[in-house]
């Protein structure tokens, strides 16, 4: 009897990561699978079957997978969605001769030190960084490096941690604030976040991130899109526009390329994050062996007609999609812009106030009462709105943050007193 395969995405049944699973049935007509711990209480219904598993570990994962092997059921291969589950997904690959990447690959794509110092090897330019743990190491780096400094944690996201700082004080209360976000969110992601990144500071607001489909040996820009930050001492994403103005500039497309090249992520999406100063020089950031998150694949399909994790897990199931990747053009401009409450108390939800036409969809996750904080990353927002124009932008646009802020300012009524 032939095998009974399937394929099985982890961090796909994600907030936003919801297209995961319509691309995937465009790359395959094998069934799709997840994994969750309670798949018993918390089933997915829109998986063709729950594995009882931990997504984030390899070991739930091997013990669920050999108890359906026994009713003949096999994974053709893991895909990983998000960062959680890259290591997982690709030492279950590995452990089952499934193909998938290579382990100083996830290594390179999930420890930002090892990041770093495979893309200066390669002669990507990244700006200069030492890891530390105590406040010694950390005045030490910052003797080396020179003031001001990034300090972030080496294995997180979503710029949890992320702190700039401008004086060896602000350095010591930024490690001591970027330690107490890795105390409070670390355990959910399963990082170790027992050592901080201390990087020369890119002194720009101009960045970008990249999606790259990526191959043995090749790989292809899928869309540029435009990255709109919050105030510093903080990095909070607040807005990503697709497509970037700068889609057409070949030298940051290729440098995109290069990175994921020098990491040697040969399959799937690649997320490259880079920043432009104002001489010119394009800085390597930092760069995700998976699909970009915060809904940016969205976007992306919106503005090239083109589900992006068809490529991700096509490209896992080892079908090269390069052509269709070069053949997709954007049509119009997608954007996704996270609604901020002033910092306090929020008093009231005003959520029937009239949208504007290019509003595609809302969604508001604060509520009475909640406490609303500075933009510092992923967790102070209070929901999204998405937007869409028929044109494509010719230079930066901030109307996307502007929208996003007049209705935030409308919608939240905030009792400012009651702040941090
Ligand atoms: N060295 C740096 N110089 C300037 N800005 C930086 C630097 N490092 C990080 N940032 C800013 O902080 C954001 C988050 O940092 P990043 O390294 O991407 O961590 P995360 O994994 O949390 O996304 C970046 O998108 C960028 O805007
Ligand atoms: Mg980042």
């Amino acid at each position: 009897m032939p095998p009974k395969e399937y394929v099985l995405l982890l961090g796909a049944d994600q907030y936003l990561r919801e297209r995961a699973l319509l691309g995937t049935k465009q790359a395959t007509d094998l069934p799709v699978w997840a994994a969750a711990e309670d798949a018993v209480r918390k089933p997915n219904r829109m998986f063709d079957n729950m594995l009882s598993a931990d997504p984030m570990d390899a070991d739930s994962l091997l013990r669920a997978i050999r108890a359906h092997s026994a009713q003949g059921w096999h994974p053709k291969i893991v895909v990983p969605l998000n960062d959680w589950t890259v290591d997982s997904a690709n030492t279950v690959n590995r452990v089952l001769g499934l193909g998938g990447l290579d382990a100083t690959v996830v290594v390179n794509a999930r420890n930002k030190y090892a990041m770093k110092q495979a893309l200066l090897a390669a002669g990507v330019p990244t700006p200069r960084s030492q890891l530390v743990q105590s406040e010694q190491e950390l005045l030490d780096a910052i003797a080396a490096i020179g003031l001001p400094v990034v300090i972030k944690p080496y294995d997180f996201g979503g710029s949890g941690g992320v702190v700039l700082a401008t004086t060896r004080e602000e350095a010591v209360a930024g490690l001591a604030e970027s330690k107490g976000v890795v105390a409070q969110h670390g355990s959910s992601y399963n990082i170790r976040g027992d050592k901080y990144l201390v990087e020369q500071f890119v002194d720009s607001d101009d960045e970008v991130s990249v999606e790259v489909l990526c191959g043995a040996g090749r790989a292809q820009v899928v869309a540029v899109t435009e990255k709109y930050l919050s105030p510093r001492p903080w990095f909070a994403e607040i807005a990503h526009l697709v497509p970037s103005h700068r889609t057409g500039d070949q030298a940051l497309t290729d440098l995109a390329v290069r990175a994921c090249t020098a990491l040697g992520i040969d399959r799937g999406l690649a997320h490259v994050e880079i920043k432009l100063a104002a001489d010119g020089t394009a800085w390597v950031i930092e760069v995700a062996a998976r699909p970009g998150g915060d809904g940016i694949m969205d976007q992306v399909e919106r503005a090239y007609s083109l589900n992006p994790y068809r490529l991700h897990v096509g490209s896992y199931l080892g079908s090269d999609l390069l052509d269709v990747v070069a053949g997709a053009v954007p049509t119009k401009t997608s954007a996704i812009v996270f609604l901020k409450a002033s910092p306090g108390r929020i008093q009231e939800v005003l959520d029937e106030k009239p949208l504007p036409p290019e509003v595609r969809s809302i969604n508001i996750s604060a509520k009475r009462g909640d406490l609303s904080q500075t933009a510092k990353n992923w967790s102070t927002r209070e929901g999204f709105i998405e937007l869409e124009w028929d044109e494509l932008f010719k230079e930066k646009t901030w109307l996307p943050v502007a929208m996003a802020k007049r209705l935030s300012d409308e919608m939240f009524v905030v009792d400012e007193a009651a702040g941090e």
